[in-house]
């Protein structure tokens, strides 16, 4: 039965371009994900979109003297174009600043207003005299109340990963001009948090066997420490307005917001395909899944700020009480990815950033490497000389020279025809049943989101396929009898064609180009492309995926003998000796 699985990712601030970190982090697993259940013949649903409010996007509008809004539209084009190159395959990747998104966000906060989870609170909040305004979270420094750590944020230390308020800070300083910030009093909206603490624990206690240990435990004992109400609204000009008078100067938290993204985006993706009432199936239907991916740090916006707004907003746009939002049934957040032993870095420019990285070298090998070393359960480390070993031993050697070499054997010596096959032996057979296993050992590990894992199982078949294809030896077996070569040949090509399946969710470019020489017509994914949208007083730019045409299918090759393959060419490319010495040299020259 087709399931319905809602692909969630981190929406990333639209203040710069994505790095390895990222990738590796949030967009490439996903991805992989998203692209097997298509494959299998689910309903997937993957939408996410840039967010463009908070304090990261006006620190730099305030750095380069111009609007949030330019630097915001500057970077969501760079997005798409990012993902359009390594292929993040969203149905919808659109951003917080549509009417719609404004919409739905005020929609929200004001269930739960109605539903009687915010309450109004004067509040102590750090205003800057030398400027003259409240200071937003992100313009304050300190030390961690709780850690110890003197670089916190004001919303949240970066050493310990918990939440802070910024008068929380010991030692405060304003990050504009470094003068000691005071408190003054000011009126705001609070998430009441405390009220839901018995919904949240028995949420995070009910078969989260499939959690990922780090991140339920993470959030588990966030849970236990306490929580308290958490002010929603702020002191600023940039952002969603309030939708309740005498709020007019004051905006909504931009995280409360921000994670509202994924719901709005589902509306405004069945909107888009004239389907207006679409969205439901994934949130309402209690058997569709969600899943939401993103870096170690996001994790208790996902955990629990979002599953508490989830909860709060009962009754949103009609009275059916089964009309309930789902939570999220799974958060496999990641840990970090290091690069050359080194945390990356922004400030220090210690990143290899995505439009340089795409700029030299092509989506799949990227796309492999970072998920070879997936910070799946624990930080990884990219490096140069690794990405180099393993483009060359392992997808150049073990993978496409695999394929390269039968396709070009069978184009040579059998008329460009997959050939007919004699009797199989036992060899032949158990390599052939090897290669269709994989359609249950790979595709549990993808839907188990063990991605990591998915792909050396299914590089596994491939080094076995490799010592199939030396221990038949069909350039001998041709010289003393065709039919054995033939049937190696053919088995042979139904192994890869398999192994082309078992791969695409990595690998979606080479495998369609695979796919081709094999002979076959049609794409295996569906079609990425933009679109600009129309709304009453905007206009936005948004990413789409037409998953119409595809033809990929996740079950086993059912190549027939006389299909005419097209003529090969090498999937990939290998890298020269000096690559990694070349590529450190211009990380340190900069
Ligand atoms: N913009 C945030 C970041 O880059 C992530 C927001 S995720 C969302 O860390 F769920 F809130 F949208
Ligand atoms: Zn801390």
């Amino acid at each position: 039965m087709s399931e319905k699985i809602l692909v969630c990712t981190a929406w990333p601030y639209a203040n710069g371009d994505p790095h390895i970190g990222h990738l590796a982090g949030s967009y490439i697993p996903p991805d992989i994900f998203a692209r097997y259940h298509r494959l299998v013949g689910n309903q997937v649903l993957m939408v996410s979109g840039s967010d463009t409010h908070g304090t990261p996007i006006t620190v730099r509008a305030d750095a380069e003297g111009v609007s949030p809004r330019e630097v915001f539209e500057r970077f969501h084009l760079r997005f798409l174009e990012t993902w359009q190159k390594i292929g993040i395959s969203y149905d919808l990747f659109t951003h917080t600043d549509t009417e719609n998104h404004h919409r739905v966000s005020q929609d929200i906060f004001l269930a739960c207003l109605r539903n009687g989870y915010l309450y109004k609170e004067v509040q102590n909040q750090l205003y800057s005299e030398s400027e003259g305004r409240f200071l937003p979270d992100r313009y304050v420094e300190g030390t961690c109340p709780h850690c110890g750590y003197s670089g916190a944020r004001g919303d949240q230390c970066d050493n310990c990963g918990k939440l802070l308020d910024a008068t929380e800070l010991i030692n405060p300083r304003s990050r504009i001009d470094g003068s000691t910030p005071v408190v003054r009093q000011t009126e705001h909206f609070f998430f009441d948090l405390p009220k839901l603490k018995d919904r949240l624990w028995a949420y995070l206690n009910e078969g989260k066997e499939h959690w990922r240990p780090n991140v339920i435990n993470f959030s588990r004992s966030y849970l236990k420490e306490g929580l308290r109400g958490r002010p929603i609204t702020r002191d600023i000009e940039w952002g969603i307005p309030v939708p309740v008078p005498g709020y007019e100067h004051k905006r909504i938290y931009v995280w409360f917001e921000a994670v509202i993204g994924y719901l709005s985006a589902s509306i405004e993706w069945a909107h888009n395909i004239g389907q207006p009432e679409k969205w439901k199936e994934w949130w309402y239907d209690p058997a569709a899944k969600t899943y939401y991916f993103m870096g170690k740090d996001n994790i208790p916006f996902h955990t629990i700020i979002w599953p508490a707004e989830l909860m709060a907003t009962e009754r949103l746009y009609d009275d059916n009480p089964n009309h309930r939002l789902n939570l999220p049934h799974d958060v496999p957040a990641n840990e970090y990815l290091n690069m050359e032993s080194q945390k990356l870095s922004k400030s220090r420019n210690w990143a290899i950033w995505a439009p340089d990285l795409l700029s030299r070298y092509d989506p799949d090998p990227v796309r492999y490497y970072l998920t070879a070393i997936a910070p799946e359960t624990r930080d990884t480390d990219f490096t140069w000389a690794d990405f180099v070993r393993r483009n060359n031993d392992e997808l150049v050697a073990t993978w496409g020279n695999l394929a390269n070499r039968v396709l070009s054997f069978a184009y040579r010596n059998f008329d460009g025809r997959v050939p007919l096959p004699a009797t199989m032996d036992g060899v032949d057979c158990e390599m052939l049943a090897r290669s269709e296993a994989g359609f249950q050992t790979v595709g549990d590990l993808y839907a188990a989101v063990k991605l990591k894992a998915a792909l050396e199982e299914a590089m596994t078949i491939a080094r076995a396929a490799n010592v199939y294809l030396d221990q038949k030896a069909p350039w001998f077996q041709i010289k003393s009898n065709l039919q054995a070569a033939a049937t190696t040949v053919y088995v042979m090509l139904r192994v890869i064609d398999n192994l082309k399946i078992l791969l695409a969710p990595v690998l979606p470019f080479t495998s369609q180009r695979l796919h081709e020489m094999l002979g076959y017509e049609g794409q295996l994914f569906g079609r990425q492309y933009t679109q600009i949208f129309e709304e009453t007083t905007r206009a936005h730019i948004a990413l789409c995926y037409d998953n119409t045409q595809a033809m990929g299918k996740w079950q086993p090759s059912q190549l027939s003998p006389g299909q005419a393959l097209r003529e090969p060419a090498p999937l990939f490319k290998k890298l020269d000796d000096d690559t990694a010495e070349k590529e450190l040299a211009r990380l340190l020259g900069g």
